[in-house]
């Protein structure tokens, strides 16, 4: 990969040892990928904040950056961390992974990174993303901002995204490149979709067909809103390692593809092999995290009811103070439910947490629940969540 003198310099540890550290990582990035030479970066988003997720190994390794003068030189921002950071004592997360969590926190805060603790940071990002290039981490905000947003990113890791957090920069390849944006196949759906539940399925049921291609996916009947396009997202990225889709209605001239049919059966082939048919005591929602929307339409569906089951549902601390202002949160939770924020069911300590099923609309958590954490899950439309959780 070609790199500039001021690069250069980088390398050779003339800007401090944190920022030779990143350099040398995205440069042996670059060269696996034959990246042509590095491109700025708007933000950065970083996973592997959990201490659950990334253990002591990666708290040595946050800490040794940090400790080494590492700061953020473009807006960075932090996937979920393993515990509500202000309510987590009520949640019953244990206080030795709590005190794990917020030396963590604090390594990431000394690098002057945002601890937004979202993987929805297109909900906060304010301004547009379309033709931007940034460097996220998080598979299904990766998946979001390539197809719905029109940003560039590849899919990162935490080490390559804090990288480019310090250097504002990342290497050019992959989806980085309009020439490799191209659809390889056609996906044709000959059902209807009727809720929440069946994009997540839908894309769950592309990504282990497809894998790591680029889909488009065609006939679908009316346009998904944002938050079925975002459970879409998520669960395409579990079940394969799709980077982006298409739903644009012709093809590109460029684009050669092997088209593939799903019916409703698939779909229910699809729940099956997901979805227990136990009953669990917590009702869990926001895989990815609930935006402004889903908090207002579980607001207006406990609204005066009280859950007779545990309900909880997960966003990011900056929605949920906007839910707050709109009363939404005081609604669900006078109902009896929890507005968690900085983290989510897959990332916290769920097991330790006396948990061991639950029921939830998403597929993404569904599929890690079981795989990582042998926590069963019950999938279900939202409304059918918040029905369940009434009853
Ligand atoms: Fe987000 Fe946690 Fe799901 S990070 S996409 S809510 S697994």
């Amino acid at each position: 990969m070609f790199i500039t003198k001021t690069e250069e310099r980088i390398l050779e540890g003339e800007e401090g040892e944190a920022r030779r550290l990143a350099m040398k990582l995205l440069v042996a990035i670059g060269d696996a990928y034959e990246a042509k030479r590095m491109i700025k970066v708007r933000s950065a988003q970083i996973s592997g904040v959990s201490y659950k997720t990334i253990g002591e190994p990666g708290l040595e390794f946050l800490e040794e950056f940090s400790s080494r003068g590492a700061l953020a030189t473009v807006r960075a921002m932090l996937n979920p961390a393993g515990m509500d950071l202000a309510r987590w004592r009520e949640l019953g997360v244990p206080e030795e992974f709590a005190q794990k969590q917020l030396e963590i926190m604090r390594c990431f805060r000394n690098m002057k990174i945002q601890p937004t603790c979202t993987c929805i940071p297109y909900f906060t990002e304010g301004s547009s993303l379309r033709g931007q290039h940034v460097a996220w981490a998080e598979s299904s905000a990766v998946v979001f901002a390539n197809s719905v947003l029109g940003a560039y990113t590849n899919r990162e890791g935490g080490p390559t995204a804090l990288a480019s957090a310090i250097l504002g920069k990342s290497p050019l390849y992959g989806m980085h490149l309009d020439e490799q944006r191209t659809p390889t196949h056609l996906v044709k759906v000959r059902c209807k979709l009727e809720n929440d539940l069946d994009y997540g399925l839908l894309g769950y049921w592309i990504g282990g067909d497809v894998g790591s291609h680029i889909p488009r996916i065609n006939s679908l009947h009316g346009a998904p809103s944002y938050d079925q396009l975002k459970a879409l997202s998520a669960s395409m990225a579990v079940s394969g390692s799709v980077p982006m889709f298409s739903m644009n209605k012709r093809a590109d001239k460029r684009e050669e593809h092997e088209a593939i049919d799903v019916d409703r059966e698939e779909l229910l082939k699809t729940h099956r092999a997901l979805s227990s048919e136990k009953e669990f005591e917590h009702i869990c929602l926001g895989c990815p995290h609930l935006s402004l929307k889903e908090l207002r339409l579980i607001a207006h569906l406990v609204s005066g009811r009280k859950a007779m089951k545990k309900l909880w549902c997960f966003t990011s601390r900056h929605l949920r103070d906007a839910a707050e202002q709109h009363g939404y949160v005081g609604t669900i939770e006078q109902a009896g439910g929890k507005v968690v924020c900085d983290t989510c069911m897959v990332v916290s300590p769920i097991r330790e947490m006396g948990i061991d099923g639950i029921v939830t609309n998403s597929c993404k958590a569904a599929h890690y629940l079981r795989s990582l954490n042998r926590v069963e899950s019950c999938l279900i439309s939202l409304k059918e969540c918040i029905k369940y959780a009434l009853a």
